[in-house]
C-alpha cells in the first residue's frame, strides 16, 4: 500500500476527538475580525500539507487555506477567487482566520508531542507557516492542521541528527523543473514512496509561461505577472496528487532558479530591458507567492512579516558529522547574462564573448561568494555538497570558429566558477560535490580550475539532476556538448525523473533515476545509471552507467 494512503486513512480514525478539543481552543481564540471556527463548503486543504527546513530540533509546517480553484480549468480573476474563497469558508477579506495544528511522535497519531494555533489572512494568501521547536534529533514526526470543521491530510517529516551525531548515512532525492504542461510527476510519485531523509529542490518549481508544443495538460492563464497570477501557478501545481504526496511524505530543502519568476532574469533584469524598478515589483509578487506555497521562509525574516523584496534564501545545512550542506541562491545576486542580444536580452548561444570572462561578474554576489567560502574553510564535515540552480561543468561546444558557450550558465560566468571552485581550493576542502538541475539531462561530471584540462586536478565532483517534467535538449546537441567536454562523463537529456543521493561516510552514489515516458502519469521509473564519490578521492566515477556517454 502506498504510504499516502496510509497516512490518510490514519488521519480519518484520530479525527473526531481532535475536531472536538480544537473547537475550544478556537473558541477561545476567537475575538473581533477573528474567524476560528469557518464552516468549510468545500475542502480548504486541497493543496496539501508540507514541511521542510529540519533542523536537530525543529521542522518548519507548511498548508495553505485554498476552496479549490473558482473556475475549475480555467483561468480566475482575483477578484473571483477571493469571492470564491468567501463562499466556500465564510471568511472575508479583513478577517483573520484560526488555524490549528498538531504534531504526533508516531504514524497512528496516538502520541501527540505538541500543538498550536496560528492566525492566518488574506495578506498572506491564507498560508500557514509555523516552525515548531523542541523536537527530537534524528527521528519522524506526524503532523496535520485543522481550520473549522476541515482536518488536512497528515504528513511525515524528520528532524536533523545532531550536529555531532556519528551518522552513517544520508539519502535525499535531487529534483528540479517540473513543468507542468510538459508532463505527469511520475518522479514524485516514485519519491514519495521511498525511504528518504530529504528531497532537495533544486529550481524551476513553476513555470511561469507557456510551450504550447509540448502541451500534455494545459496551465489555467497565461504568463504569470501579477501576485495573483503566481499564486494561482502555484495553486495548480499543487493540485498534482503525486507531488502533494512527495510533500507529504519527506521535509524538503529548497531553492530557486529563473522560472519562479520569468525566464532568464538576472537580479533586477529581466529579458525585456524593462525598468528595473517594475521588474523588482513583479519579482516581488513572485517571490511573496512563492514563499507562501512552500515550506521555505527567508533567513532572518518573522514568520508573520514577509519581505519579499529581499529575502535571503541561500542558507547551510548540517546532517550530524556527515554533511555540510549549502543551498545556494544563483538568480537574486547574479550580473546579467554577457553578450546579451540588444532586443531580446537573457542566455543565448554565442561564439566570441569575452565578456563571459569579466572577473567583475558574479554569480553568486559578492556577500553569498563570502559567506561560502568561509563556510567551507570552517567546515569540519566528511563530505561537503553545494546545492546550486544549474550545471557548474562547462557545456561549451567547440566549432572551428571557436568555443560557442551558453551565456545563462556557470559558462557566462567563468570567473565566477573559477572563483567558487578556487574557494574549495582555498579551504583545503576535499569530498565536495555540486548538485544543480535546470538543463534538463543527468549529468555525471569532474570540476577542475580549468574546465576540461587534464593538467588542472580535479577539484570537486558534480552531479546535475534531469527534470521532473520539463522537455530536454535534443540529443544531437548533447552530443555535440559530451564531444566537447571530456570532463562530463555522462550526460542524457532524453530522460526525465530525478537523482538519489546515498550519501556514506565511505562514499557518495548517485542513481540516476528516470522514465521516458513523462507523459504517463503512471510510468515507472528505472535506473538509467548510477555513479560515485569515493571519500578521499578526487573525482566522480562510474558504478554502472547505460547508453548515452
Ligand atoms: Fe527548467
Amino acid at each position: 500500500m502506498h504510504r499516502r494512503h496510509v497516512l490518510k486513512s490514519t488521519a480519518a480514525l484520530a479525527a473526531m476527538a481532535w475536531l472536538q478539543a480544537q473547537a475550544a481552543w478556537a473558541q477561545a481564540a476567537s475575538s473581533l475580525g477573528t474567524v476560528g471556527e469557518p464552516r468549510w463548503r468545500s475542502d480548504p486543504f486541497a493543496l496539501g500539507v508540507a514541511s521542510g527546513e529540519p533542523r536537530p530540533d525543529s521542522v518548519l509546517l507548511w498548508t495553505r487555506l485554498y476552496p479549490g480553484p473558482a473556475q475549475p480549468g480555467q483561468s480566475a480573476s482575483d477578484e473571483a477567487q477571493r469571492t470564491h474563497f468567501e463562499e466556500k469558508s465564510g471568511i472575508y477579506a479583513g478577517q483573520n482566520c484560526i488555524v490549528s495544528y498538531e504534531i504526533f511522535a508516531d504514524e497512528a497519531l496516538s502520541k501527540r508531542v505538541m500543538r498550536g494555533t496560528v492566525a492566518t489572512d488574506a495578506g498572506r494568501g491564507w498560508s500557514v507557516h509555523v516552525r515548531v521547536r523542541g523536537l527530537l534529533p534524528g527521528r519522524h514526526y506526524w503532523y496535520r492542521f485543522a481550520c473549522g470543521d476541515a482536518l488536512s491530510p497528515v504528513g511525515r517529516t524528520r528532524t536533523a541528527p545532531g550536529a555531532q551525531a556519528p551518522v552513517e548515512r544520508l539519502r535525499l532525492a535531487l529534483a528540479s523543473c517540473q513543468h507542468y504542461e510538459q508532463g505527469h510527476y511520475a518522479a514524485h510519485a516514485d519519491m514519495a514512496v521511498r525511504d528518504l531523509d530529504l528531497v532537495l529542490f533544486v529550481g524551476d518549481y513553476i513555470y511561469e509561461g507557456s510551450n504550447p508544443r509540448y502541451r500534455v495538460r494545459a496551465h489555467t492563464g497565461g504568463t504569470a505577472r501579477t501576485l495573483a497570477e503566481y499564486r494561482e501557478r502555484h495553486a495548480l501545481y499543487k493540485s498534482d496528487a503525486d507531488l502533494r504526496a512527495n510533500h507529504a511524505a519527506h521535509p524538503w530543502l529548497c531553492t530557486w532558479d529563473d522560472h519562479e519568476v520569468d525566464n532568464d532574469y538576472a537580479a533586477d533584469q529581466d529579458r525585456l530591458y524593462s525598468d528595473p524598478a517594475v521588474f523588482l515589483a513583479r519579482r516581488a509578487a513572485a517571490y511573496q507567492a512563492y514563499f507562501e506555497h512552500m515550506p521555505v521562509w527567508p533567513f532572518g525574516q518573522a514568520l508573520d512579516a514577509l519581505n519579499p523584496a529581499h529575502p535571503r534564501i541561500h542558507r547551510h545545512w548540517a546532517w550530524g558529522q556527515l554533511a555540510d550542506l549549502w543551498t545556494l541562491d544563483c538568480r537574486q545576486y547574479r550580473s546579467p547574462q554577457p553578450c546579451r542580444d540588444p532586443i531580446r536580452g537573457g542566455g543565448r548561444a554565442v561564439l566570441q564573448c569575452p565578456e563571459a570572462q569579466d572577473p567583475a561578474r558574479t554569480m553568486l554576489g559578492a556577500d553569498q561568494q563570502a559567506w561560502l567560502a568561509s563556510g567551507l574553510a570552517a567546515s569540519q564535515r566528511r563530505w561537503r555538497l553545494l546545492a546550486q540552480s544549474t550545471q557548474v561543468s562547462s557545456t561549451g561546444i567547440d566549432t572551428p570558429l571557436g568555443r560557442t558557450i551558453y551565456t545563462d550558465g556557470w559558462d557566462g560566468y567563468a570567473a565566477a566558477r573559477r572563483a567558487l571552485l578556487q574557494a574549495v581550493v582555498d579551504a583545503g576542502a576535499d569530498n565536495v560535490v555540486l548538485l544543480g538541475g535546470d538543463v534538463h539531462q543527468h549529468v555525471a561530471a569532474q570540476l577542475r580550475l580549468v574546465p576540461n584540462d587534464p593538467t588542472s586536478p580535479i577539484v570537486a565532483s558534480e552531479v546535475v539532476t534531469t527534470s521532473v517534467s520539463s522537455r530536454g535538449m535534443s540529443e544531437w546537441a548533447l552530443a555535440r556538448i559530451r564531444a566537447s567536454n571530456p570532463d562530463i562523463l555522462h550526460a542524457r537529456s532524453d530522460e526525465r525523473g530525478y537523482t538519489l543521493i546515498d550519501l556514506s561516510p565511505e562514499r557518495l552514489l548517485a542513481t540516476f533515476m528516470a522514465t521516458p515516458f513523462p507523459a504517463q502519469a503512471g510510468a515507472q521509473l528505472g535506473v538509467q545509471g548510477v555513479f560515485q564519490v569515493v571519500s578521499g578521492q578526487a573525482g566522480i566515477a562510474p558504478v554502472r552507467a547505460l547508453g548515452g556517454e
